[in-house]
């Protein structure tokens, strides 16, 4: 049965053979890369909502590379760890909210078929080019268009929701999450990428990592996950700071010394919580 909810009025969507469509007849084409446009013109705050072309591109070229792996592989860990058990007999819906191109939800379905568990897989993304591109990972998961604000998918239907350095929506995923669902959280630890921002800025701060606002979630789990990355290669550090916030940040100056550097060290730290709906 699908779960997949209509922008327009709130109904089921159901994929017919090149589009999702409602009962009341709004109907959503199927791009031709195999993702569905579900953010409703009138909704977009700007022309190209969300990160643009060359910070999605880079950030599939770094993490296609395998930098972040250990946190993907700890997330799977996790949502197999805390899933367990809870949904014996149907199918469990996954959701990656504000999922960008789509490198953690692909490893997540790759770590289930490996095991033989049945689960289906969604995720959005509010730009455009991430989904272009997160469609090309798989034709098995769902991709959609979308805002973290306002899911394209029924209440209280899904299993497990996972948001990685993306908008938070308190509500939105309270109201998306089963009562025995759960919600795994991903920011960027103290330490993250301090060796970048000690090349980049004469005074580098640590992150303060704060936790999302999540009022109607209790914390379940929590798993720091830290290690040290050596970069060898001018391109990698270039797409590494682009996929990266201090790309708006950082004078023209300096972005040329860094495109200069041939070898980076960094730490990387991130802080995975697993919480339940209150
Ligand atoms: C830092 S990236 C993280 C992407 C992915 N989770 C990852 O870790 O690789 C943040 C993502 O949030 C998306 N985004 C920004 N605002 C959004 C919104 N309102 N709804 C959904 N996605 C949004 C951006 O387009 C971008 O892909
Ligand atoms: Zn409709």
């Amino acid at each position: 049965m699908s779960i997949v909810k209509c922008p327009v009025c709130g109904n089921v969507l159901v994929r017919s053979q090149n589009a999702y469509v409602c009962e009341r007849n709004h109907s959503f084409d199927i791009a031709a890369k195999g993702y569905v446009n579900l953010l409703p013109s009138n909704r977009k705050n700007s022309k190209q909502p969300g990160d643009n072309k060359q910070m999605i591109h880079s950030r599939n070229i770094f993490l296609n590379a395998g930098f972040y792996a250990k946190l993907s592989e700890t997330i799977n860990t996790l949502v197999l760890q805390h899933l367990s058990g809870k949904q014996v007999g149907r199918e469990a819906h996954i959701l990656d909210s504000g999922c960008g191109e789509g490198y953690y939800l692909a490893s997540l379905a790759k770590t289930f078929t490996s095991r033989q568990i049945h689960a289906s897989f969604y995720g959005i993304d509010i730009s455009k080019e991430a989904m272009r591109i997160a469609a090309g990972r798989s034709r098995d998961i769902f991709f959609a268009v979308a805002s973290s604000f306002d899911l394209p998918v029924m209440s209280e239907t899904i299993d497990c929701l996972l948001q990685a350095f993306s908008p938070c929506s308190d509500a939105e995923f309270h109201r998306v999450l089963r009562k025995d669902g759960l919600l795994i959280s991903v920011i960027p630890g103290r330490k993250h990428l301090l060796g970048l921002k000690q090349f980049l800025y004469e005074q580098p701060y640590e992150n303060d990592e704060m936790e999302y606002p999540l009022t109607s979630f209790q914390k379940v789990d929590q798993v720091r996950v830290s290690y040290s990355i050596a970069l060898h290669d001018r391109e990698l550090i270039g797409h590494l700071f682009r996929m990266t916030p201090y790309f708006w940040r950082t004078g023209a100056e300096k972005v040329k010394e860094l495109e200069q550097l041939e070898t980076l060290e960094t730490l990387c730290e991130f802080v995975i919580t697993v919480y339940s709906p209150r």
